[in-house]
């Protein structure tokens, strides 16, 4: 052994703007502290596997990385808990590589994973990074803020040709389960309505969206901008009548039929898809990851384990891990009614 301590470092679930950033700032703080910084390929996927899937993380290959999108590490879905001896194989691997602790980014089910390989004594600090900001204990993840642009970029696009062919122009963004991205982007773009999973769509519903469209003709504005969320759910009824797409993906392409028929107004439905969660990471994300992974091996220097970063009132934080077993981190609906107060 070379005599200095050894942290790993993992990126798992899905991929945001910001990751690297966090890892070049988690790399040099570390190297600087006098640690080997040990990168593990796949999420816990890299950890859990016969071989275990490794970089080295040093000043040069994390240089130049700060603007650069995605994960140098990868990432995967997997988690410990999907296999029986998922936990103690981590735990194994964990001790094979001779490491001191371990940095785990992630967003709810990565950060789930960790909290609860923290109760089985791995120690772990973690960062929360998700483009839905959906994590308990934060006011932001890294990632969210760089979507929330992208998707407003997209919106204001939209709203030039919605004006020129006269038309609703309904946007589907990503949140699975919280409508984050959709208030902020919404909100940012001054759009007419934002439909989000915190708030069900039922009949009456649907109707008071129908009205303030044609309301809106009836003033003489011929266009309008719908943001939906792509896990807003339908209730009673109508969720009998259309069929639940697939994947997460669709309900826009609904809310246009639906809208379309009740309506008769010309609609056109786009999805933003995985674009809002590549490439480059704005400004703000860029920060947030450099200033939580400073955070993180602060942790680590004073074996302060089981702790999430965070951010509250704008200050830099921690909290114990075990809060994102909580659930996740809805939309702040005092939020979302400023946005309503623009709708129509
Ligand atoms: O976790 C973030 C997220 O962007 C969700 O909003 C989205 O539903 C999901 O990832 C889709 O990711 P994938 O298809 O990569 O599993």
């Amino acid at each position: 052994m070379d005599g200095k301590e050894r942290i790993g470092v993992l990126t798992g679930g899905g991929d945001c703007p910001g990751l690297n950033s966090a890892i070049r700032a988690i790399t040099k703080t570390a190297i600087k502290a006098g640690y080997i910084v040990i990168g593990i390929r796949d999420g816990w996927g890299g950890i859990l596997g016969e071989k275990i899937d490794l970089m080295l993380l040093d000043s040069i290959n994390t240089s130049g990385i700060i603007d650069r999108g995605g994960t140098i590490l990868g990432t995967s879905r997997m988690s410990p808990f999907q296999l029986d001896d998922g936990p103690p194989r981590v735990i194994n691997n964990f001790a094979k590589l001779g490491l001191e602790a371990l940095v785990v980014l992630g967003g709810d089910g990565t950060l789930s994973a960790a909290a609860r390989m923290h109760q089985l004594k791995l120690p772990i600090v973690a960062i929360p990074k998700t483009i839905d900001n959906d994590i308990r204990g934060t006011e932001y993840t890294i990632g969210f803020q760089t979507a929330v642009q992208v998707a407003t970029d997209a919106l204001d696009r939209l709203r030039s040709t919605a004006a020129s062919h006269h038309r609703v122009m309904i946007l589907e963004v990503m949140g699975r389960d919280c409508g984050w991205i959709a208030t902020y982007a919404g909100m940012a773009n001054g759009a007419d309505a934002i439909l989000i999973p915190e708030i069900l769509m039922d009949q009456d519903k649907i109707d008071e969206l129908c009205k303030l469209l044609e309301n809106r003709r009836k003033k003489g504005i011929n266009f309008s901008i719908v943001v939906v969320a792509e896990g807003i759910k339908l209730s009673g009824p109508l969720a009998n009548k259309y069929e639940k797409p697939s994947k997460i993906h669709g309900m826009g392409k609904i809310i246009g039929e639906i809208v379309a028929e009740c309506t008769g107004l010309s609609v056109r439905v786009s999805s933003l898809g995985y674009v809002q969660r590549g490439g480059t990471p704005c400004a703000y994300d860029r920060s947030l990851a450099t200033v939580f992974g400073v955070k993180a091996i602060e942790l680590i220097k004073k074996r302060s384990y089981g702790r999430l970063v965070v951010l509250q009132n704008n200050k830099v934080k921690d909290i114990p891990i075990e809060e994102v077993l909580g659930g996740i981190r809805k939309v702040d609906l005092s939020v979302y009614k400023i946005a309503e107060k623009f709708f129509g």
